[in-house]
This record gives C-alpha cells, structure tokens and sequence, in this order.
C-alpha cells in the first residue's frame, strides 16, 4: 500500500530532528544538539538581530568581535553608542544597531539583565519583530513558537506545494508550519528547518535525494520547485545621486558622522551634499553604485579643501582609515582613493 503524504506528516519533526542530530551545522552562537548545553539568550538574540537581512557567513566574525568585546547584554547596554555603530559597520540596516543598544538598555535596566522568555515580552522590546521573538522564545527559551524565515518560507512552499506568491502566501506558510512544531526541541526544529533550506533546499538545484522530508514533499520531482516559493515582481528601484568630498591634511581626512534619522543614521561618513535624483554636474576622482533597500545611489567623489570642511567632524588619520567603522558605501571610495594613490 502506497503511503499518503498527509499520513507522513505525524513524523515531519522526528525526521527533521533526527537530520538536525546528524547535519547541523557548527555555528558559534549555537549549541550542538544533544550536547545538553543551555543556550545564553544573549548570544541568541545577538545572532538572530545581525542574522536578519545578511548571510550566516557575513555575520561570523561579527558576531565573535562582539561577544569577545561585550561578553553580556550590561556590558553591551555600557557601550558608548559610537562603539557599537562601528563594530557594527559593514553589517548594513544600521537601524538595527541602534535598536540593538536601545533593546540591551532595556533588559538590563528594566530586566535585571534577563530576556523575559515569552514571544509576547520579547516583542515589546527595541528591534524585535515577530520573526526575531519566535526565534529567541524557541530557541533560547524552548518555547513552541513558530519561526518563519525566508529559509523556512522555501522549504514549507515547497513541502505543501503553496504556489501563492508572497508575501500573500505567509499566512498559508504560517498555518501549514504550526500544527508540525514539536512542544519538544521547538528550537532545534527551528533550527534545523533553517539549516534544511540553506543547505539542501537550496534556492537553485534542491538537493531533494538527501532530504529528510522528500517522502511526503509535494514539489519534489516538479520541474517548477525552483520557482517555489513564488516571488513577487520586482519594482525597479529609482536612482539617486550625490557627492562625496575628499578633505585631506597632513595624511588626515575630515570625516563627519551622518544625523541620526535617516540612511545610515549615526554612522561615521565622508562629507558631502545631499543625495538628488539628477546627476551632479561634476566628475570626480571616483564613481562607486551602492543599492539600498528602496534606491540605488551613484556616489561621486571630488577633492574639496580643507576649508569647505565647515560642518561638524573630525580629523582621522588615514593610516588608521580601516577603525573609523565607515559603512560599506564609504569603504568603497575609501578603497577606490586608496588605489588611485598606490
Ligand atoms: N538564520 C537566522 N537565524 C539562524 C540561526 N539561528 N541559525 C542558522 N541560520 C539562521
């Protein structure tokens, strides 16, 4: 007799976590499964706020300068906020960085330095959204949450075959994941529903002849599994310009620190005019594109004077460039006029 997919489904966790006890993948803000070590909520959460919008393999060595430097969430709540926007620098969504502060001043001086253990408490804090409290109550906590990344999002579009574009097709993805998320090991599963899409279902060529959950998988062996989860069309993104001035001294650069609302907000920077949607009338030493969320930039880079530098800023040595925590957007004129010098 043929099985059912429906009837597998009773068994979705234990094949998942039986994978997990075997492929997990080492992180250092994880505990191996079966090693019976507690998570510390602090470096969970840390993880899952830098893990939001950027890759585990650019997150790495953030993550381990920052718990190497603030070992705790007092020490991190400590901090001078321009420490942390530059330890933070290259990570992007700065916003994030501010809540992060903003979230580890709470705990430490609402909280005794706790993280409450519920998803709702969770939530109320700085920076943390649905996703990041599902993550934190499951896997620091062992609560039974439902944690929905983009990860799980593919690997559930695909099991269930919810060929809904999103982000339309959340809520079916939500309502399909609940009912499967064991009250035992919910952050394991999590976890390993993470490391599933990353590592086997993989956005290009899913690896579906290894897959714990290929039995009952209504997308595998479809020639459209690659298409799941469908995405909605993309908006082109506007275009926007600006300058960026180069003021040099005596091997030093005047740099200044962007206002705290808005891009980049708080973060150290060249100076410059602001950004337009027509092109500046001016070439420069340098040109360099950077995309944003929501517009792409074309930055120019001109050699100004010591006296145009009028606003407020400082002199940085420039053979001390690489710890003046510039974000991505200005490393790349930096190193642009680095090797036009060379
Ligand atoms: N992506 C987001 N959170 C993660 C986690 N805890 N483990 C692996 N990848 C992740």
């Amino acid at each position: 007799m043929s099985v059912q997919p429906s009837e597998c489904l009773s068994d979705f966790a234990p094949r998942l976590l039986g994978w997990y006890d075997r492929a997990a993948r080492v992180l250092p803000w994880r505990v191996p499964p079966g090693s019976g070590a507690v998570p510390d909520p602090y470096r969970v959460w840390l993880a899952e706020i830098m893990l939001q919008q950027t890759t585990v393999a650019a997150v790495a060595g953030y993550f381990s300068r920052f718990v190497g430097r603030w070992p705790t969430v007092e020490a991190l709540a400590g901090a001078e906020d321009a420490d942390v926007m530059a330890a933070w620098a290259g990570l992007g969504y700065y916003a994030r960085a501010r809540n992060l502060l903003a979230c580890a001043r709470v705990v430490t001086a609402d909280h005794g330095g706790r993280f409450p253990d519920s998803e709702a408490a969770l939530r109320a804090l700085p920076g943390i959204g649905d996703y990041t409290a599902a993550a934190v109550a499951a896997i620091a906590f062992g609560r039974p949450a439902v944690v929905v990344d983009a990860n799980i999002e593919r690997v559930m579009a695909r099991h269930r075959l919810i060929a809904t574009p999103l982000p339309a097709a959340k809520k079916e993805i939500r309502r399909a994941l609940a009912p499967l998320v064991p009250q035992e090991r919910p952050g394991d599963f999590a976890q390993a529903m993470m490391d599933l899409g990353a590592t086997i279902c993989s956005p290009r060529a899913p690896a579906c002849a290894r897959c714990p959950l290929s039995a009952d998988c209504r997308a595998k062996g479809r020639a459209d599994v690659e298409a799941l989860p469908v995405k909605p069309p993309k908006k082109a993104k506007p275009r926007r310009y600006g300058l960026a001035h180069w003021i040099e001294k005596d091997g030093q650069l005047w740099l200044v620190r962007r206002p705290e609302r808005g891009m980049l907000g708080g973060m150290r920077a060249l100076p410059g005019g602001p950004w337009d949607d027509a092109p500046p009338g001016e070439s420069g030493v340098a040109v360099v594109d950077h995309s944003f969320t929501h517009f792409d930039l074309t930055l120019t880079l001109v050699r100004r004077e010591p006296q145009h530098s009028a606003a407020e800023g400082e002199w940085w040595p420039l053979s001390a460039l690489d710890d003046a925590g510039l974000p991505t957007l200005y490393r790349k004129l930096t190193d642009r006029m680095r090797k036009e010098k060379a």
